[in-house]
């Protein structure tokens, strides 16, 4: 079995190797430019690594389908960014600030398409499966992001709305490439599905730990503008539980927070802040995060991995848990 970074090293120079110097320019450059400002690349590597608790043999009918899930990520970044507005993505400026809106919209879809070529890399015999698993993930993602824009004019939702939303825009995704790294492993459908349970628990606390650091992470290491889903009144995690523990005092302050406009936002950050600081917000997000990463383990406790086996997918799991961007 390789090493979590060894497993980085092919998907690095995976990437590095796919050739984005097209014409136009306009519609390529960006595609080079989101592979280039760096990510986690948390997806092709977690498809990569249920794929070697399996098999030691890292080709393209693997690591197409990994760099796949990559490249369909950003694609989802860069549509992401237009409908948050947000300015930051990486550190860097968004693709659509950088060029413009229809340079990231037609950048995107490109992006989407290039994924599904990658992904018909995958071994003939499971192909069925894998395109089955990444087209219903794909219009999963899609459906979680309609929700979330859905939720921003909504003045509340409840923590299982929440959750259904994550389930869509994050987890999916994430469980998708446990999975379909199993499959083209050759892996039966059950352990398979483990995988895919397994990482769907931790993308949801994924989905948690973002929420988390989007309004109290560290700007020049998370790579995103810290209060961002503030100025978009978007229902994260911290907003969903502040209500559900605000007596009605607190809810008629969170009410009056979310009211306030954008040209006030570096205040409606700050109260905002406050507000989760009043009620213990962050403390009741990492208590949410350790459950959803405890469910996880127990899912592929009882499976029947071997210790090795086992071992690999906890250091995974610790990874992503002990993460600060
Ligand atoms: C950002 O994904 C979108 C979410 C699902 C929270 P990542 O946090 O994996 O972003 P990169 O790829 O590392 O930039
Ligand atoms: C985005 O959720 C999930 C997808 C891109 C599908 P967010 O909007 O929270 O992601 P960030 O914080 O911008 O990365
Ligand atoms: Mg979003
Ligand atoms: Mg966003
Ligand atoms: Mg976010």
């Amino acid at each position: 079995m390789f090493t979590i970074s060894e497993l980085d090293k092919y998907v690095e120079n995976g990437l590095s190797a796919l050739n984005f110097k097209l014409d136009p320019k306009e519609l390529y450059e960006p595609i080079e430019y989101m592979i280039s400002i760096g990510g986690k690349r948390l997806r092709p590597e977690l498809c990569l690594l249920t794929y070697n608790l399996f098999s030691d043999k890292i080709e393209k009918p693997i690591l197409y389908p990994a760099l796949a899930l990559e490249i369909f990520h950003g694609f989802t970044l860069i549509h992401d960014d237009i409908m948050d507005q947000a300015e930051l993505r990486r550190g860097q400026q968004t693709v659509y600030r950088k060029w413009d809106n229809n340079i990231a919209i037609l950048s995107g879809d490109v992006m989407s398409i290039k994924a599904y070529e990658l992904l018909a890399n995958c071994p003939g015999e499971v192909l069925p499966q894998v395109l089955s698993l990444f087209s219903k993930t794909a219009a999963q993602v899609c459906e979680g992001q309609q929700y979330d824009m859905n939720f921003e004019d909504i003045p509340y939702i409840t923590m299982d709305d929440y959750i259904s939303m994550i389930s869509l825009k994050t987890a999916v995704l994430i469980a998708c490439s446990a999975k379909m790294g199993a499959l083209i492993a050759g892996a039966n459908e059950k352990v398979s599905q483990t995988l895919y349970d397994f990482a769907f628990d931790l993308g949801i606390a994924f989905q948690i730990q973002d929420d988390l650091f989007d309004t109290f992470g560290q700007g020049n290491v998370f790579g995103k503008k810290i209060g961002g889903d503030i100025l978009n009144n978007k229902k994260t995690w911290l907003l969903v539980e502040s209500f559900r523990v605000a007596d009605n005092a607190q809810r008629q302050q969170l009410d009056e927070i979310i009211a306030m406009p954008l040209e006030k936002g570096e205040e409606k950050i700050a109260r905002m802040q406050q507000m989760y600081t009043t009620l213990g917000i962050k403390e009741g997000a990492a208590k949410a995060i350790n459950g959803y990463y405890e469910n996880a383990l127990e899912k592929i406790a009882k499976a029947g991995f071997s210790d090795s086996q086992l071992v690999q997918l906890h250091n995974f799991a610790n990874k992503l848990i002990k993460r600060i961007k």
